[in-house]
């Protein structure tokens, strides 16, 4: 049976969940998102150049030309779970088409679309929350899944090859009629008295036909962007997923992460779609897992607000954030960085049965004295939000080399040996692979993951030799 393998976020996003699956991906037959939307930016690096995948599955760069270790493309799958923007969606297709690849797409019929007012809903919202506000990535995933729970005023990517299209579009625009006139810049100057009447205007109120213009113009613009994927909507992507054929790996890839979960993270500062490893099943249609790697980069950041508890803001933290380059892949915030907490990664790695973690960005605390890890983190809610109560770290010798060039654990330095050994026995999980670097190649293989892949008759090693490690 074929291997299922999900690769998750185990703290806040940004991990470097997207270079992880590119590690991995050549062995995959298929690459599937189950969840998030264009908030994620997956940075794939390699063989000197670089793309940001929103949308795209990240083995998008594995196709007939540059085939897998099976000499095969690898199959990129948008699941169900995913809200897909078709106009982003294409934008990245002519990316990736632009660096000499034309990967194997499929998107999900029923992967719910976020639309152009979804975006303008997103952005007035955050705004209207003035303090308060989230710092969501303005992307539209909040209103496109308010909608989608709604039912009535969502849209699917098979609903853009519809003939009906059009009506549905008008007829979802004046349900939101009263959003639209709040939060659109075309309604500006309206009175609010208008938005309180314009609950579904009735035919020959004069707020009807603007509208109505605004509605036709959008259902053009999806039309013609479904027109043009049209070839990569598919019914029941899970079929490819689950199908018999496939003897070697499915991955599965995560967005955002453990703490950015509606359910497990820190409401309401977290996004609205399901990071968990869990949700594969639902979100991108296998029918098991068999192991979840967690990606855990070795310290922590965050973009948007909520609580950091081990955040830095002196000059560790500006350390942090221009060695670890640490603006955001989608938004180029900078983002807020912070020291490991321990706590919280051994509560990501048991909610996510996460067997192995896949360590990322060792490389960006050379030249740290020393490195504090929280091992025990207090904190209480209050009407104001999350408040932190206590936090003890420990303190970790740093060390000084570059990391950058290192292929092997026994040439790390010591002390950056007992840095991961200590994250390992804090977890109680072993880590796969460590990242030095953000290149394809800047990885560190641990025996772990050899086994784990020849357990699963995986030719690991002709990939290792391939890529100048053995
Ligand atoms: P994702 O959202 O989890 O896929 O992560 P992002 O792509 O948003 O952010 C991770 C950033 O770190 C990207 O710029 C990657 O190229 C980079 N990166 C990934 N792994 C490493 C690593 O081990 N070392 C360094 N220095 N950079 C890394
Ligand atoms: P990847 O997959 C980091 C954050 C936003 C904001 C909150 C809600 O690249 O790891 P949203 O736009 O989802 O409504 O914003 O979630 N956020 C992310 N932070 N990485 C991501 O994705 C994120 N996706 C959303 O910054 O705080
Ligand atoms: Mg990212």
């Amino acid at each position: 049976m074929v291997f299922v393998k999900a690769i998750i976020g185990l703290q806040y996003g940004d991990e470097g969940k997207g270079k992880q699956v590119d590690v991995d991906a050549a062995l995959a037959d298929a690459v599937v998102r189950y969840g998030g939307a264009t908030n994620a930016g997956h940075t794939l690096e390699k063989d000197g150049l670089k793309f940001i995948a929103h949308n795209l599955p990240s083995g998008v760069l594995y196709d007939r030309k540059h085939p897998n270790a099976y000499g095969m493309p690898v199959m990129n799958i948008m699941g169900i779970g995913e809200l897909v923007d078709p106009e982003i969606t294409l934008t990245e297709l002519r990316e990736v088409r632009a660096l000499g690849f034309e990967p194997d797409l499929s998107i999900d019929a029923k992967c719910p679309v976020i639309t152009q007012w979804q975006k303008v809903f997103d952005c007035g919202i955050e705004a209207a929350l003035g303090e308060r506000k989230i710092g969501t990535t303005g992307r539209g995933v909040g209103p496109t899944v308010m909608a989608w729970a709604n039912r009535a005023t969502s849209l699917r990517m098979e609903d853009l090859l519809d003939p009906y299209l059009e009506g549905r579009v008008v007829d979802i625009v004046r349900q939101l009629s009263r959003e639209i006139i709040a939060f659109h810049p075309d309604f500006k100057g309206f009175h609010s008295s208008t938005v309180r009447t314009a609950i579904a205007p009735p035919e020959g109120h004069p707020i009807r036909g603007k509208l109505e213009g605004l509605a036709r113009f959008y259902a053009k613009e999806l039309a013609s962007w479904g027109k043009e994927l049209a070839g990569y909507i598919t019914a029941d992507t899970f079929r490819i997923v689950r199908d018999p054929s496939l003897q070697r790996m499915v991955l599965c890839e995560g967005a955002q992460g453990h703490f950015l979960d509606p359910d497990f993270g820190y409401r309401p500062d977290t996004t609205s779609t399901h990071p968990v490893a869990q949700q594969a099943m639902v979100g991108g249609g296998v029918d098991h897992i068999d192991h979840v790697t967690g990606v855990l980069k070795m310290y922590l950041t965050r973009v948007g607000s909520g609580p950091l508890f081990t955040e830095t803001e002196g000059k560790d933290g500006e350390y942090l954030r221009e060695q670890g380059g640490e603006y955001g892949a989608t938004t180029g915030r900078p983002r807020r960085c912070g020291w490991l907490n321990i706590p919280e990664a051994k509560e990501a790695v048991l909610y996510n049965m996460a067997r192995g973690i896949a360590a990322t960005k060792l490389d960006v605390l050379t030249g740290l004295k020393e490195i504090p890890i929280a091992t025990a983190v207090s904190w209480k809610k209050a009407e104001e939000g999350y408040i932190l109560e206590d936090v003890s770290y420990t303190r970790l010798p740093g060390w000084e080399d570059d990391l950058s060039g290192i292929r092997g654990w026994e040439y790390l330095p010591r002390n950056a040996r007992k840095y991961v050994e200590f994250i390992e026995q804090s977890t109680g999980i072993p880590t796969e692979t460590i990242g030095v670097g953000p290149g394809q190649r800047q990885v560190i293989y641990r025996q772990s993951y050899i086994d784990l892949m020849e357990g699963r008759s995986l030719p690991i090693r002709m990939v290792l030799k391939e890529r100048g490690f053995l």
